[in-house]
């Protein structure tokens, strides 16, 4: 049989549905077997050519933990300006739980990327999707664990590349907040918070051509 038992179905599902974005974290750390259960099955992701692109980078030194929220609340700053009218709306959302997680993480692309030919020949992008793809199965094991995640991406990839000493060609390409949570929201923060909802599925599902909002005059 290839199909999983209903219960475990139901979970996967469940961990789908559950999953959230958090931003709101209890201070006590992540049990390290835990966290390499988490990062293993991040390491169990697909990814173009095989190629396997993430690199994690654990942030363990405070001060460094420090310089990383620095970083990103100037790029929330620099964010809310180029947002004009939704300025004051976007700085009261709360966009990030850097200094309060237990486990801070980075996710970069690795350096070198460009001998990799395999799917990236007309699609380079395809490196980041494989990153991506390990950073979902991060977030989705975490909140079967009761684990929160919030990705972050609000930084200057540069300097932060530079404070980590990355290496030439390699890429950082999320800040990702880890730890224990109260509770977990019921749904997105951002349709909490009425900044944004989820688009009804019809209307991003289309049939053999892409489906106009006006249709085409013949
Ligand atoms: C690529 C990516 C980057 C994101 N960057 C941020 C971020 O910088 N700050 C933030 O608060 N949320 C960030 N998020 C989380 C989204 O806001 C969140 O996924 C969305 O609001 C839906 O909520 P949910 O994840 O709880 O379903 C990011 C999500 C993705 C996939």
């Amino acid at each position: 049989m290839n199909r999983f038992t209903d219960p475990e179905i139901a979970a996967v599902y469940r961990a789908i549905r559950e999953r959230r974005d958090m931003r709101h974290f209890r201070p006590d750390p992540i049990d390290p077997a835990l966290l390499e259960r988490l990062l293993h099955a991040a390491h169990l992701a697909p990814s173009v050519g095989y190629m396997q692109p993430w690199r994690f980078i654990r942030i363990t030194n405070s001060e460094l933990r420090n310089r990383i929220h620095a970083l990103v609340d100037e790029e929330r700053q620099r964010t809310a300006e180029a947002l004009g009218v939704r300025q004051a709306e976007f700085m009261r959302l709360k966009v990030e739980g850097i200094k309060d997680c237990g486990e801070l993480l980075v996710a970069s692309l690795m350096d070198g990327r460009e001998r990799h030919i395999f799917g990236r020949r007309t699609l380079p992008e395809m490196d980041l999707a494989s990153v991506a793809c390990a950073i979902q199965n991060l977030w989705l094991v975490a909140r079967a664990e009761g684990i929160g995640m919030g990705w972050v991406s609000l930084f200057d990839p540069e300097r932060l590349a530079e404070l980590l000493q990355l290496p030439a060609g390699a890429k950082p390409v999320a800040v990702l907040c880890l730890g224990h949570v109260s509770e977990f929201y019921e749904k997105p923060m951002l349709e909490q918070e009425k900044w944004a909802t989820r688009q009804p599925l019809e209307e991003l599902v289309f049939e053999n051509y892409w489906q106009a909002a006006e249709p085409p005059v013949v």
